[in-house]
């Protein structure tokens, strides 16, 4: 199925996912119109009915509109529902349908791109925002050990823990206890930190050389945290790229039907990634 899809979001300037989608196009011989819809909180209901009215098929939703778009579909998929973020929505004859990508192209990149196992891994995720909540679920289903939820603001990990339902391997803990957590087999960075000018500080005796490094934004906004970790001797530090090739390409899969090869993009990508902006 061709048709028209966007990315709805506030920045999306520097979004790569247009030159993704079209790579996924010509690859599987489907004609695509892919845009940017930049448009702030109070315009995002209007912006996605009127994208509708011209006949959009799909959206990809990102920063700082997910919990917004999971309000206003009409039916959403269960790992959306868990995840109480939709970043695809998919048009259907009674309104929209939500889902939530990010965290199938998470574990997808760590899993198949990496060969890495995550199962019975100890897992450190630092924030509760957007982002956090989109991996969360998927982290657990792939098999984790535990999911140890860290923010500045107490007040949501714990909606986020409440939301995962699962108390006998998600725990809470404050910002100030992260110097008595002990070591981590693997610590994800869901923080917007990168993204702004306020660095975070962590201590040295969370990671080892074992202990796997992800955070969940590229380009310059990953640049700190991965830092921190190979000054921590982490031996596998990994950014967010591999994550938003493999989120688009499973919102292609349930837009059109076809499972893009994602390899030639993704390599694409990355012989540019310094020359790579932020997240989205
Ligand atoms: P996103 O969708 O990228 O997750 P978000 O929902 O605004 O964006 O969430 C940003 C996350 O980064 C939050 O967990 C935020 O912590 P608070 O909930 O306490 O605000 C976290 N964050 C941002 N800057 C941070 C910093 N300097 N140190 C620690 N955490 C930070």
């Amino acid at each position: 199925m061709s048709g028209r899809y966007a990315l709805v979001g506030q920045p999306v300037a520097h979004s790569l996912s247009p030159r993704i989608h079209a790579a996924f196009g010509a690859q599987c011989g489907i004609a695509l119109e892919y845009g940017l819809i930049d448009v702030a909180p109070e315009g995002f209901d209007a912006a996605v009915t009127a994208f509708a009215r011209s006949g959009g098929a799909g959206l990809n939703v990102t920063l700082p509109h997910k919990e917004a778009a999971r309000a206003l579909c009409a039916t959403l998929s269960e790992r959306a529902r868990r995840c109480g973020a939709v970043n695809t929505l998919i048009r259907g004859s009674n309104g929209w349908h939500g889902d939530n990508t990010d965290g199938a192209g998470l574990v997808h990149d760590l899993t198949e791109r990496h060969r890495l196992d995550l199962r019975a891994r100890k897992v450190l995720l630092l924030g509760a925002g957007g982002a956090a909540h989109g991996v969360a679920p998927a982290l657990l289903d792939a098999g984790i050990e535990s999911l140890w939820i860290v923010n500045r603001s107490p007040d949501r990990a714990d909606a986020l823990s409440d939301r995962l339902g699962d108390p006998g391997r998600v725990h809470t803990r404050y910002w100030d206890d992260l110097p008595n957590l002990g070591v981590f087999d693997m610590i994800v960075n869901a923080t917007s930190a990168g993204r702004s000018a306020s660095a975070m500080a962590l201590p040295s005796s969370l990671a080892t050389e074992r202990t796997l490094a992800v955070d969940l934004s590229y380009g310059e906004a990953a640049i700190a945290f991965l830092s921190w970790a190979r000054s921590q001797d982490c031996e596998i530090t990994l950014d967010g790229l591999g994550m938003l090739v493999e989120q688009a390409a499973e919102a292609f899969r349930l837009w059109h039907g076809q499972a893009p090869d994602t390899d030639p993009i993704y390599s694409e990508l990355r012989a540019g990634a310094v020359a790579l902006h932020t997240a989205e």
